[in-house]
């Protein structure tokens, strides 16, 4: 798999902007002929493959151990074995892992941090224990499964992500941060090998939903919304002295440390955005961002005959999971049903991108393009760390991303080892930027 890695990354190197523009080409044709201007959804989605999907689904969940994993496997309980894990992981919890293991009856799992693994080798008799990232990979690799749920938090997906669609395999996607750090060099890999992306992350979920069924050329506009956070409403000032329990205070949803922060910044919408442009092959021109507080609509299309079509459900992010795991069957799920009237009313308005700054500098970063994107989303993850460690005031967030990405500029991105690079240098300018604020 290693050999295979590399060897896109050579062939990265000099076709991949080509290919790009051929996938997209595609896309404004179509809709030239239908609408004048615009975009058409690319292959890599899966909307108009044909799925014959093997039943029992062999199944490997990256990141079971978090909220999304632990709630897939909810989902698999309930298939009544349509779904069969088949291979599991963690970062470093490998207690929980061989646990659910246990459970699930799985004999293989990995665990990413190599002392952990070497402490569940020495606890864990059922089965065959992979160490380290290379580990993850031949989780993927070697485990002949279907369908590969990456629930995995941050930029160390990216690897996994890469190993799945490289060997042709289906790929449910949470880990939205690997589309924002390698987005067309995953897409292109996917078009490439024929494997399908299904967005895990609950506004792509419902924007998937939605754009299925519309004929190409025929979507105007894609709507994400967004909660707003916690903090919804404040103005810098009252953001200052703002706490960690009360960033990690979710209005709506119950999540994971890393993305419930930037829920707070509005970091996490601006992934998103950059998710849904690599996702759909959408420009960001016609992607827009509007904060919704219940959280009841999870994303919209607007059609080019004035229509405009919504996808609403209590949040629960089985339903979307459910979605990416059964698809193209929908099976019960024992969430709330919506009642409007009980509801009384939903409400919108614009995101505040001058008090959010992540926003901005999110969609900013997606439309310069190149490594920016990459560099946006490791110095996040450094300032997400250092505040969730009390090492960075709440507002130093947006700062320390900002700053980031001025010292390091835009590279045109080569290969996956440029990103790896790119990866690398915005962490240790953003660990230094941190370090310079504590120390003022
Ligand atoms: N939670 C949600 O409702 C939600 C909704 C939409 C999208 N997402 C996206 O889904 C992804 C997962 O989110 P989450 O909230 O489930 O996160 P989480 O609760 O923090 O769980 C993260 C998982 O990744 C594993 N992990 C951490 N670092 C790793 C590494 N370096 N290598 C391999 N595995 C590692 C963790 O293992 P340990 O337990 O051992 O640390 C855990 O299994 C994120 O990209 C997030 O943006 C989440």
């Amino acid at each position: 798999m290693w050999v295979g890695l590399a060897t896109w990354g050579l062939a990265r190197g000099s076709g991949w902007r080509r290919l790009t523009r051929r996938a997209f080409g595609v896309g404004f044709a179509t809709w030239d002929l239908a609408c004048g201007s615009g975009w058409a959804a690319p292959d890599w989605i899966g909307l108009r493959a044909t799925y014959n999907r093997p039943v029992p689904r062999r199944l490997v969940i990256l990141g079971s151990t978090g909220s999304i994993g632990v709630q897939a496997l909810d989902v698999v309980g309930r298939s009544g074995g349509e779904l069969q894990v088949v291979g599991l992981s963690a970062g470093h919890d490998w207690r929980t892992l061989t646990r659910q293991a246990a459970e699930h009856g799985v004999g293989r799992i990995a665990v990413a941090d190599v002392d952990a693994a070497a402490q569940a080798a020495e606890a864990w008799t059922g089965g065959e224990i992979l160490s380290g990232p290379d580990g993850l990979v031949s989780l993927v690799t070697e485990s002949a499964c279907d369908l590969v749920l990456n629930a995995i938090v941050g930029s160390a997906g990216l690897l996994p992500a890469v190993a799945t669609l490289g060997e042709g395999i289906d790929l449910a996607l949470a880990n939205k941060e690997s589309l924002v750090v390698g987005g067309e060099l995953v897409t292109q890999l996917a078009e490439a090998t024929g494997a399908t992306i299904i967005p895990v992350d609950s506004e792509h979920s419902a924007l998937h939903q939605l754009i299925m069924r519309e004929g190409a050329g025929t979507i105007e506009r894609l709507i994400l919304t967004a909660s707003g956070g916690p903090f919804r409403g404040r103005s810098v000032e009252q953001l200052a002295d703002v706490t960690v329990e009360g960033a990690l205070a979710h209005p709506t949803w119950s999540m994971g440390g890393k993305i419930t922060i930037d829920c707070a910044t509005l970091m996490n919408k601006g992934l998103e955005l950059i998710e849904a442009h690599h996702l759909f092959g959408t420009p960001y021109e016609q992607i827009d961002v509007v904060v919704h507080p219940q959280s009841i609509i999870h994303g919209l299309i607007a059609l080019c005959d004035g229509a405009t079509l919504a996808h609403l459900g209590h949040p629960d992010m089985r339903v979307p999971i459910s979605y990416a795991l059964h698809l193209p069957e929908r099976v019960d799920v024992p969430v709330a049903r919506l009642d409007l009237a009980a509801l009384g009313r939903l409400t919108f308005e614009p995101p505040d991108e001058e008090t959010f700054a992540c926003l901005r500098l999110a969609r900013a970063a997606g439309q310069a393009g190149g490594t920016a994107p990459c560099t946006l989303n490791a110095a996040n993850e450094v300032a997400v760390h250092a505040f969730l460690g009390g090492r960075l005031p709440f507002l130093g967030i947006a700062a320390v991303i900002e700053d980031t990405l001025s010292r390091l500029g835009v590279e045109q991105v080569q290969s996956f080892d440029s990103l790896t690079d790119a990866d690398a240098q915005a962490r240790a300018v953003a660990a230094s930027l941190v370090e310079e604020r504590a120390a003022a």
